[in-house]
């Protein structure tokens, strides 16, 4: 088929909702390491990853020599029956997983992990009721929207029953309009407010990303997470940290990016960049949590041999090639890069993020912050044009989002740098 014959067969036969970047949408023919391809042959680095999921890049030569070998030996049986690739993984992520967190349950995807994480932790606790935060995004069933914090994520069908959202930790926008340090961590101490008027008193948990990707690659101020946990369990609930995005060394140094707040949480939610592009979810808590759950439980192709195969390879390379590191040191360079923007264009407002998880804000300006919505849409266009995939995101979608396959190297990063400022050229001439 033909690219216009591709577009127009999308349009006829997807739901519009399925929204595509670009006036004119990317039809991508193949991709390999940190570069995709279009269907008229045009190269791109991607900083995108999918969204977020590319942690060893494309079709990684090890990642998918394991695929292909599983394939051979074992594609499907559900998790009725037990096989080595099931148990390797789990074992491996045992190890990998901060404190006792050491019992696992795979899905598909990280709505479900969410899914399985809550309700997990209602049958654990005895309690019903959940907070999330604003700005938050958590997945794509009616439980994970109710749990979003941006309308543009909920609209229709959300069962808000049992959920409550508090303010954010968005510095940026402060919804208490303080400024950090001298707010004292207001909006950590504000979820006892929130647990105390607006729930029963007794939670079943709080449900947080360790930095909110979708809404803007929001991160919370140092000490945030700790206030936060101590509190939730305080009021009989469970602290469930969403690393579906942070997770396997995205935010450099550490395997997820809870640990960098040297918090231990009762859950981690996983999908995404665990299995570099391969469907995947998992839910990680401890032992005596995961055994609460009370009746029967499956899911088809959860825990699946050739998802548990390419996960485990990802982890595997993640560790061979010290990418906690490379993820921590290009992270450095690349957000040294983007600084230097920021002094360059005054739409830059913001730049904001941890390792290869990073996040530009735009305004059209510093003073009122009124949101650069338009800008950020040609910025995507442009470096498009200049051979660069970002993403976007954000509650205004003006914030330009980057997260490059862990293993990308000095010349990618100052390659992509180089992408954006003749960008922001282009657009601010
Ligand atoms: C933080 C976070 N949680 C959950 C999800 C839902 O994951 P999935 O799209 O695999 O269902 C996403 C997806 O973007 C996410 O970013």
């Amino acid at each position: 088929m033909t690219k216009d014959e591709l577009i127009s067969k999308h349009k006829q036969y997807i739901f519009k909702c399925v929204t595509t970047y670009y006036k004119d949408p990317l039809v991508i023919d193949h991709a390999k390491n940190q570069y995709i391809w279009d269907l008229d042959g045009r190269q791109y680095l991607d900083f995108l990853g999918g969204i977020v999921t590319i942690s060893v890049g494309h079709s990684n030569d090890k990642v998918t020599a394991k695929i292909k070998a599983q394939i051979d030996r074992l594609q499907h049986c559900s998790t009725l029956f037990i096989t080595e690739a099931l148990v390797a993984l789990a074992e491996k992520l045992a190890q990998i997983a901060p404190g006792k967190l050491e019992k696992c349950y795979f899905t598909n995807s990280g709505t479900e992990a969410n899914e399985v994480a809550v309700l997990t932790a209602r049958m654990a606790t005895g309690n019903y009721e959940i907070l999330g935060l604003r700005h938050g995004y958590s997945g794509h069933s009616q439980l994970a929207k109710s749990l979003t914090g941006m309308h543009t994520w909920r609209k229709g069908g959300v069962i808000p029953y049992g959920i409550t959202s508090a303010p954010g930790p968005y510095c940026y926008r402060c919804p208490y309009t303080l400024t950090y340090p001298s707010c004292d961590l207001h909006c950590a101490k504000d979820v006892e407010n929130v647990i105390q008027t607006s729930t029963s008193g007794q939670v079943a948990g709080m449900l947080c990303e360790t930095i909110q990707g979708l809404g803007g690659v929001v991160v919370p101020p140092p000490g945030y997470f700790k206030i936060v946990a101590n509190i939730v369990r305080n009021y009989g609930g469970l602290f469930i940290a969403d690393e579906v995005q942070t997770g396997f060394g995205r935010t450099g140094k550490k395997w997820f990016g809870i640990e960098h707040w040297e918090v231990e949480p009762d859950f981690l939610t996983c999908a995404k960049g665990l299995a570099n592009g391969v469907p995947v979810g998992a839910t990680i808590t401890r032992p005596e949590i995961a055994d609460a759950y009370k009746g029967l439980m499956i899911s088809t192709f959860g825990g699946n041999p050739v998802t548990c195969a390419a996960a485990k390879a990802t982890i595997d390379l993640i560790e061979e090639e010290r990418l906690l590191d490379n993820a921590e040191e290009m992270g450095t360079r690349f957000r040294h890069g983007l600084e230097v923007l920021r002094e360059r264009y005054p739409v830059v407002g913001d730049v904001r993020g941890m390792g290869l998880m990073q996040g530009m804000e735009l305004v059209k300006d510093r003073t009122t912050k009124e949101p650069a919505t338009d800008l950020a849409n040609q910025i995507l266009e442009r470096t498009r044009a200049n051979g660069l995939i970002v993403g976007k995101g954000g509650l205004f979608g003006n914030v330009v989002r980057m997260s490059p396959p862990l293993n990308v190297g000095k010349a990618d990063v100052d390659q992509a740098l180089a992408a954006l400022d003749q960008s922001f050229a282009e657009v601010t001439a």
